[in-house]
């Protein structure tokens, strides 16, 4: 079995990034536990924001740091994706690099999906936004996702002991949902 690729997707503007943060510690803590459950894996995090030339693209292939991260996601075995909420939905340079996704590349993917926001007020944007977007694509979503607010960080990363049940939730999903891939991919590699 190749070992299998997780990818966080990174939408925040800020540096740092409450978002980027997050993104990171999740990727790290799935990565760990697929680890420890013997799937064999490598991990990649795309800061949308810091993609060379990201403001410039309008068409496919975008600049060979933009294209090679939209392969990456499209190539991805599992997706952590985070935003942060900008009037009360994922930020427009996250919607514009998924905007640029083919429509057809995620297609039955994991995805764990992440918010970072001001207020408590808006804790289902995952719900209303981030899910509805990856449905579109057909790919599948967790049950459970994470909506952190500035209480959950110090000095900009996530801090010690935030939600640590709602995230360990998560990466028990994710590992289930990795096991999952790793079962198919020895199967289509038998049938092959
Ligand atoms: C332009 C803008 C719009 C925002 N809109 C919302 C909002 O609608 N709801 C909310 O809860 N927080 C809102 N926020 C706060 C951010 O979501 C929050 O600070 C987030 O954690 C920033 O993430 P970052 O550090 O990755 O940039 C907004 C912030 C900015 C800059």
């Amino acid at each position: 079995m190749s070992r299998l690729k997780i990818v966080g997707l990174s939408g925040g503007l800020s540096a740092p990034s409450r978002t980027l943060s997050l993104v990171e510690l999740v990727v790290e803590r799935i990565a760990n536990a697929a680890s420890a459950a013997g799937l064999s894996n490598e991990t990649n995090v795309i800061d949308i924001a810091a993609l060379e030339d990201i403001g410039h693209l309008r068409a496919r292939p975008g600049s060979p740091d933009v294209e090679a991260a939209l392969l990456a996601v499209e190539g991805a075995d599992f997706l952590i994706a985070g935003s942060p909420v900008y009037k009360g939905s994922y930020s427009g340079l996250f919607k514009h690099f998924v905007d640029f996704l083919d429509y057809r590349g995620l297609i039955g993917l994991p995805v764990a999906l992440l918010a970072t926001g001001g207020s408590d007020r808006h804790a289902l944007a995952i719900e209303h936004q981030l899910r509805p977007l990856f449905a579109f694509f057909q790919a599948q979503p967790l049950g459970t996702g994470i909506f952190f607010t500035e209480r959950d960080f110090a000095d900009g990363v996530v801090a010690a002991g935030a939600s640590e049940q709602r995230l360990d939730q998560l990466v028990s999903e994710a590992v289930h949902a990795l096991a999952a891939r790793g079962r198919q991919q020895i199967s289509t590699a038998t049938a092959a």
